[in-house]
């Protein structure tokens, strides 16, 4: 894809943390283009994520569902995208456990809908684009060395990361099959404002802030490859407008640390704020009954994105903590607006009781 005038990007799951990400940075950045966001709205959907660009000229809203095949030819119909970049999905792994059906069905069949309205519409494919989005999770779980690359197989363990393998497998299906314009990215964990509060980095924020235990599973030594978000979202714009179609590229911060070292380093963070001593946090840390099947490390080898198309990441994982923290800190108004209603069920249906092993 250019970055000519007239583009039509048809953004999926912008209400979410990281379309949510690419849609503040980019409406602006490009007015001459026209942003549709087409989301669901489920609970890890906020319209308030959105409320910065809500107004912008280039920036239209659809409240559908992708697995709605006759809502998303609609879509299709009005707007005619030259590009989707395709974020929406179930992303979260310990909800995968519990209701896998919802992840195939929003991650494998929504993903399989808008490859078919692609497939169908775009009969000159001239500088249009699919660009699936998709995590290193694919790839299952490192040992203490090495790191992912393009050409890693396959070998999810989770139902989300089965749900998403199988996407990107239909994704180069539709290439190989059909000549569709499609290219993807396998990006590591993020971490920034608007992250939903189920997930590591900004559960662990909210609690350190608030004097809540930290649950950290099993003996905290997983490891993961954090990226600052607003980092993964310029990756996808590189891969967007000069990857080359058909390819995969991966994408991460060189940010490996365990899972305590990163609760650790909130708790350095939050203490700061609260002007408590660092071991006052430190002490909330509770070690929890492990994730079943967690992996053990993620690693990235971002060199392909990084020597083809010269992306770097602009943050280190200590200043994008610090803006991360600050965030949580100063918008507890949006904090408490996510946290209502059906997450809170949700947690208090399967997080509750969760004990020592
Ligand atoms: P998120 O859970 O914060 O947001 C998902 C968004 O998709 C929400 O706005 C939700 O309302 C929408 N959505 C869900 N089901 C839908 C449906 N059926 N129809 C339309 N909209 C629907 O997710 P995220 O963390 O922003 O992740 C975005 C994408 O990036 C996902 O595909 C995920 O697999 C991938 N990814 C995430 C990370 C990470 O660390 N968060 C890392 C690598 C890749
Ligand atoms: O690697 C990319 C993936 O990163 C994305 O594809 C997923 O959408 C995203 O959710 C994320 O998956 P993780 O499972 O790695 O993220 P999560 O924040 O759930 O957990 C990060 C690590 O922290 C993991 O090893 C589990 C652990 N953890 C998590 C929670 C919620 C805890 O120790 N305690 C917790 O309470």
């Amino acid at each position: 894809m250019s970055g000519r005038p007239d583009r039509t990007l048809l953004v999926t799951g912008g209400c979410g943390f990281i379309g949510g990400c690419f849609l503040r940075r980019f409406v602006p950045e490009f007015p001459h283009w026209t942003f549709v966001n087409v989301d669901k709205l489920t609970y890890a959907g906020n319209p308030r994520s959105v409320e910065p660009i809500a107004a912008a000229p280039n920036y239209r809203f659809e409240h559908v569902d992708i697995c709605d095949d006759a809502a998303l030819a609609g879509v299709f119909e009005r707007h005619d995208p030259t590009a989707v970049v395709h974020f929406a999905a179930e992303s979260h792994v310990d909800r995968s456990l519990f209701e896998p059906r919802r992840f195939v069905e929003t991650n494998v069949v929504g993903t399989l809908n808008l490859l078919e309205q692609c497939r169908k519409r775009w009969t000159s494919q001239d500088d249009r684009v699919f660009h699936h989005v998709s995590t290193d999770e694919v790839f299952g779980s490192l040992g203490p060395q090495g790191a992912f690359h393009e050409t890693t197989p396959y070998d999810p363990s989770s139902p989300y990361s089965a749900s998403k393998a199988a996407s990107d497998h239909l994704v180069r299906a539709y290439h190989r099959t059909f000549g569709l314009p499609v290219k993807l990215t396998n990006c590591s964990n993020n971490y920034g404002p608007y992250q939903f509060p189920e997930k590591l980095v900004p559960l662990m924020i909210l609690n350190a802030l608030e004097g809540k235990p930290l649950p950290v599973y099993g003996t905290g030594a997983n490891v993961r490859d954090w990226l600052y978000v607003e980092d993964h979202c310029t990756a996808i714009l590189r891969v967007l407008l000069d990857g080359r179609v058909g390819e995969t590229y991966n994408i991460g911060g060189h940010g490996e640390r365990t899972n305590l070292a990163v609760v650790e380093a909130i708790c350095a963070v939050a203490a700061v704020r609260l002007g408590k001593p660092q071991a006052e946090l430190r002490n909330l840390v509770t070690f929890v009954k492990d994730r079943p099947g967690h992996d053990l490390r993620y690693a990235i080898n971002s060199a392909k994105i990084t020597t083809e198309l010269g992306w770097h990441p602009a943050e280190s994982f200590e200043t994008g903590l610090q803006k991360t923290v600050a965030w949580y800190a100063d918008n507890r108004e949006w904090v408490d607006g996510v946290r209502s209603g059906e997450y809170r069920r949700w947690l208090e249906t399967n997080y509750a009781g969760r004990e020592r092993p």
